[in-house]
């Protein structure tokens, strides 16, 4: 395997620092979207498209952003294994709960519309994805932290805990390209500025998913 990720002939750092000017661009797209071109966000209002408004700045900023920045803790940050462990877990975490979080504002502005749950096809591979994203969390916690798995079974199960890992931040990546373009679709966008903003949203969610992907293949350092 070593071998193999060395044969790339490339290092994951550029990579990652790519990735963090992309994590910025991003944020600043979704909170100019959201605060400037749209009416802003809240948990409770009368403008019941503001609760709305906090479903994509928690599931973009919070649970895309932070599980992919989880997943590169050990390509980036030069430290040692069991604080990595607790940076992977803990930025885990936060993106669990801004994904629930994320999800409980929609399901309270479609109570409040008195609108049905869950009939889109975006919805259910949310749901799905949060699901898998909580017991993937479940099993790498007991496997790998605690108690901790013995090292031969710890050895035999990490591969297949980071393909899943990728696997369910790609559903995530989906997720959210979907969602975008209901937006699209229900705002009537079409062209104009916030058409070009939600699409370029779209587009650097794309590139930020794949650019995750790589570092996941790519060796620490260039041999
Ligand atoms: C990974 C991130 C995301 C997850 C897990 C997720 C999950 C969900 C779920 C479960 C629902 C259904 C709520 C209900 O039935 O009451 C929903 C609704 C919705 N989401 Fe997302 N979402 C994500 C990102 C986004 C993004 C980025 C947008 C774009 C603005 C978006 C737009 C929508 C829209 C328009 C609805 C209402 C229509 C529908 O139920 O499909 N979502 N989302």
């Amino acid at each position: 395997m070593a071998n193999n990720r060395s044969s790339y002939r490339m290092s994951a750092f550029s990579v990652t620092v790519f990735t963090q000017l992309l994590v910025v661009s991003i944020a600043a797209l979704v909170l100019y979207w959201l605060i400037k071109l749209r009416e802003g966000v809240a948990f409770t209002s009368n403008i019941k498209i503001m609760i709305f408004n906090l479903h994509p700045l928690l599931t973009v900023l919070g649970f895309i952003i932070f599980s992919g920045e989880a997943i590169i803790t050990y390509k980036g940050i030069p430290m040692t294994r069991p604080t990595l462990k607790l940076i992977h877990l803990i930025l885990h975490l936060i993106a669990l709960f801004a994904g629930i979080l994320g999800i409980c504002a929609v399901f309270k502005f479609h109570n409040e519309l008195k609108t049905a749950h869950a009939y889109t096809l975006h919805s259910r591979i949310g749901l799905s994805t949060i699901c898998l994203f909580g017991l993937q969390l479940l099993l790498g916690f007991v496997t790998f932290l605690f108690p901790g798995a013995m090292s031969a079974t710890r050895a035999r199960f990490s591969p297949w805990h980071i393909f899943t890992g990728v696997v369910i931040f790609f559903m995530a990546i989906v997720t959210a390209e979907t969602g975008l373009i209901e937006v699209f679709i229900y705002q009537k966008l079409h062209k104009g500025q916030e058409a070009l903003v939600v699409n370029f949203i779209g587009l650097l969610i794309l590139i930020f998913g794949i650019c995750v992907g790589l570092i996941v293949v790519l060796p620490l350092k260039r041999k």
